[in-house]
């Protein structure tokens, strides 16, 4: 079997606590990792590196987990940038905009999707992102979420089915619901790890808390795990929903009641959130900091999306997430590795550890400080290593 050494890495953040520095981030300098297979099989002082067939040579750079993006909506056709510039103008955001999304969608063959997610996917990649979830939610009708999800899997096994997003136009809301319980679900559920509600009351579009407990419920019972939009445009109920039902996560969290938070600190729920929505549509930023400070698992995603944030960048969320939240640049960086690797309910992502996923991002900078410290600068990259 071949090996290959990344050799001569400056700082290597491995988000294991037992190498290194002893700190959450595990911070080893001076490092190498030896790859087999796909597999982390040693890591540790460059001196000390076992022999391999092949070498990298990053040259002192810094290197990360690569990134994981938990919560994209990547399956849409159609532009919005004229809503963009509207809501820069003073119009709010209330998810109307979606179902220009879905008539561009549907217009698009399957062709045309997979050509548009693929380019998504390496725009990601060339930004540091390794793993990423891709959700449906632009199709809406029974065949439409089943190209959506079919286009999704070629790129990802953190595929979400999001028929719950809105009631599309014109649709009578009650037999909406029962499509996406009943066939819509049925044809979906095998295509699918996730299945996902835009549960937001404070929008006519999206779903209460009665109809998405009865959405993901079914879900389940299909054999799906459950995340949900929660709390995005107002308080409401989808953060303890989330919870009760033990949603694997719960992300937006931007309006959060004292309640929210010690539902959250004593559930099994990862609060994700999505700083790149708040920034694109002028919201206040969630409370991460009451939200850390209550041991609350915290993960960040971009929420790629053609309505509410067009951003596929971590290295901006996390950049938002320091200056914005108030997350220290280490905690940004974990909640956008281990973080979302937890949200996602994945062992082999998200740290760099023997026997874990070779998922490397390698930054054009001597420390992983500076993804906060340089914004907009793209420093980050997926490493290629050779087969
Ligand atoms: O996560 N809020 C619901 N869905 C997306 C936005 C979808 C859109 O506007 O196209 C979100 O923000
Ligand atoms: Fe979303």
């Amino acid at each position: 079997m071949s090996s290959v050494v990344v050799d001569n890495i400056g700082e290597l953040v491995t988000n294991d606590s037992a190498v290194g520095d002893g700190s959450t981030l595990g911070l080893l300098s001076d490092a190498a990792v030896v790859v087999e297979a796909g597999r982390i099989s040693w890591l540790g002082s460059a001196g000390a590196a076992p022999a391999a067939d092949r070498r990298v040579d990053v040259a002192g750079r810094a290197v990360v987990p690569g990134f994981v993006d938990s919560h994209s909506h990547l399956v849409f056709a159609g532009d919005r940038g004229a809503e963009f510039a509207a809501r820069m103008a003073g119009i709010a955001y209330d998810g109307g905009g979606i179902s220009t999304t879905v008539a561009a969608t549907r217009a698009a063959g399957v062709a045309e999707l997979r050509t548009l997610v693929a380019g998504r996917v390496a725009e990601m990649r060339a930004q540091g992102t390794t793993t990423v979830e891709i959700k449906s939610g632009y199709g809406l009708s029974v065949a439409d979420e089943v190209n959506s999800l079919s286009v999704a899997g070629e790129f990802s096994a953190e595929t979400t089915f999001l028929g719950a997003h809105v009631v599309p136009a014109g649709v009578d809301r009650r037999h909406y619901i029962d499509l996406v319980v009943g066939e819509m679900l049925t044809a979906c559920a095998p295509l699918a790890r996730w299945i996902d509600v835009f549960c937001e009351p404070a929008s006519a579009h999206a779903f209460d808390g009665d109809e998405s407990r009865e959405i993901l419920l079914a879900g389940r019972a299909a054999g799906l795990q459950l995340r949900v939009h929660g709390n995005q445009l107002a308080a409401g109920p989808g953060v303890q929903l989330a919870v009760e039902l033990g949603a694997a996560s719960v992300d937006h969290c931007t309006f959060l009641s004292p309640a929210d938070i010690d539902a959250l600190a004593g559930g099994q729920t990862v609060a994700t959130l999505l700083p790149g929505v708040e920034f694109a549509t002028r919201s206040p930023y969630p409370d991460a900091r009451a939200l850390l400070d209550a041991g609350v698992a915290v993960a960040l995603a971009t929420d790629c999306n053609p309505g509410t944030c067009y951003t596929s960048s971590m290295p901006l969320i996390i950049a938002l997430a320091v200056r914005e939240m108030g997350l220290t640049p280490a905690e940004a960086l974990w909640a956008a590795t281990a973080g979302s690797a937890h949200s996602l309910r994945r062992a082999d992502i998200g740290a760099l550890r023997v026997g874990m996923s070779a998922d490397l991002t390698v930054l054009e900078a001597p420390s992983y400080l500076h993804l906060a410290y340089r914004p907009g600068v793209p420093i980050a990259r997926a490493l290629e290593i050779p087969g």
